[in-house]
């Protein structure tokens, strides 16, 4: 899809849609009230039928315009006529580019940067247009023979005044550097587990370093990471035939020397469990555990395609969670790479395997931050349901800094506490820390557990299991949380 920005008076526009607002009691957005006047008043026609009446997310379609080079006109009900809330802003925009599905429109001009929305402005509100538009023609087709998509939008430009402009060229930037990385992320993860394996994560890692030559990409074979002792991680790909893979995107748009901020993310391209084999109903979702490693590939693509004057490090720890007669088996015992030892009481805990050697290996490019983004436990989902992701962090200050990213992005968040007494719920009596802490609280045992690994440095930790993909019959990843961390970044970038 080709985004751009338009500045033309709306009369002189050629287009196969125009969209414009309409708010509760009938009344016009401005460019709805132009467009109205150059039209021998259509839209003042539609609404005296009483079609729609302005509600937030109402839309209707005019398919014939007299007089005008515009084909239709796309009405969105805007809801009341005072600022809207950023999230009903978004709401319009879905309503309006979903009702464009399933149409023949390709070019698309959208006028609802003009609303009033409450503490945004110009550049946020052309950013989200972009983002839910994005987000909405999305289409996993790879595999279907007919690859037709519902959406045939090819264009859309959006409409700003002179004085807005830089702000809207702004807002186009990210919105498409983010739109980007999110698509990059979600197509990623939608691909099945014998196609989509840590070696194939690996080769995209490897394509995104020749798009974005601010990427540097390097790979960790097993081999290497036998030799700085990452028994945890090591432990979980030795019950696959598929070798594991820690990725590292290295980049450096900061000051030279510049502490980077490491993003860590869980690339479990598929999890069965291990030996402590999960059940048969929903398995295959769990091909979306590699989410976290997605995540971090979609967020230094938009990092790379912004510019953004940071140093960044990505580390994706990659591997299956297989059963198999070399697999972990609950009760062994593991040397981490930090020295800790780990007694393995379920083998489908593999994650925070994965994740404790990564993060001991992140010491070494002494971060400023790090953060860490998982599919890790089931135990988030039951706390929290599919609206935030969970956050747990050593660092007040981190966390907040997240949260505030969070809602600006609208890829909401909610902070758990990591408090010392949970600690007591990962003890062995066999070896430094157990790799499972008991039905009660799973979220936070897991992040206390990652904590034992996390003591040199400012840390937070995301659970995205139940926000990174969809379930049921849109089920599908969502690119979560590509648009938090990227706000995160640019207000980094900023600050
Ligand atoms: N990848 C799963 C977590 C998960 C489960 C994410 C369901 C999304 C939906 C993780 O590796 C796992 O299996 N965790 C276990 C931990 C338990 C054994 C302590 C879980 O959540 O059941
Ligand atoms: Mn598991
Ligand atoms: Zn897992």
């Amino acid at each position: 899809m080709d985004y751009a920005i338009e500045t033309a008076p709306l009369e002189t526009l050629q287009c196969d849609c125009l969209i414009v607002g309409v708010y509760q009691d009938q009344q016009l957005s401005a460019s709805a009230s132009s467009i109205n006047n150059s039209t021998q008043g259509v839209i003042n026609k539609i609404l005296s039928r009483g079609d729609i009446s302005g509600k937030n997310g109402e839309t209707v379609l005019i398919n014939v315009i007299p007089d005008s080079s515009i084909e239709r006109i796309l009405l969105v009900g805007l809801g009341e006529n005072k600022p809207l809330s950023g999230k009903n802003y978004r709401k319009a925009l879905l309503a309006a580019i979903n009702s464009l599905k399933k149409t023949q429109i390709k070019s698309v001009v959208c006028s609802l940067a003009e609303c009033d929305v409450m503490a945004s402005d110009w550049q946020w509100k052309t950013r989200q247009i972009v983002e839910v538009f994005n987000d909405a023609v999305y289409q996993f087709t790879a595999y279907k023979t007919d690859k037709e998509t519902e959406s045939k939008v090819e264009k859309i430009s959006i409409t700003t005044s002179e004085t807005e402009l830089r702000s809207a060229q702004t807002g186009l930037i990210q919105g498409k550097a983010i739109a980007e990385g999110i698509n990059l992320t979600k197509l990623l993860a939608d691909l099945p587990g014998n196609i989509c394996t840590p070696t194939y994560l690996a080769q995209q890692a490897f394509e995104l370093g020749k798009k974005y030559p601010s990427l540097d990409i390097s790979v960790l074979e097993e081999s290497d990471m036998e030799k700085l002792g990452m028994g945890a991680l090591l432990s979980v790909s030795r019950g696959s035939r598929q070798p594991a893979k820690l990725i590292t995107l290295d980049y450096r748009g900061g000051e030279k020397n510049g502490k980077p901020i490491v993003l860590i993310g869980k690339g479990l391209t598929f999890d069965a469990g291990g030996i402590s084999l999960k059940q048969a109903p929903g398995m295959d979702e769990m091909k979306y555990d590699m989410c976290g490693g997605a995540t971090v590939l979609g967020t230094l693509l938009a990092a790379a395609q912004m510019q953004l004057p940071l140093n960044i490090i990505g580390l994706i720890p990659s591997s299956e969670n297989m059963p198999d007669g070399d697999a972990n088996k609950p009760g062994d015992i593991l040397t981490s790479m930090s020295g800790k030892t780990i007694e393995v009481l379920n083998t489908d805990a593999e994650g925070r395997l994965l994740l404790c050697d990564t993060l001991t290996y992140a010491e070494r490019y002494n971060p400023d931050v790090v953060i860490d983004l998982a599919t890790l436990t089931g135990a988030c989902l039951v706390a929290l349901g599919r609206v935030p992701s969970g956050l747990l962090g050593n660092n007040d200050a981190l966390c907040n800094d997240l949260l505030a990213a969070s809602e600006t992005a609208n890829d909401s968040l909610w902070r758990l506490p990591l408090w010392e007494e949970y600690q007591e719920q990962l003890k062995s009596n066999f070896a430094d820390l157990a790799n499972v802490g008991g039905k009660d609280a799973g979220t936070i045992t897991a992040a206390c557990f990652l904590s034992q690994f996390a003591e040199n440095f400012h840390w937070a930790h995301l659970d995205i299991a139940g926000t990174a993909w969809r379930t049921g019959p849109t089920k599908g990843a969502t690119g979560r949380p590509v648009p938090l961390l990227s706000q995160y970044l640019i207000n980094r970038a900023h600050g």
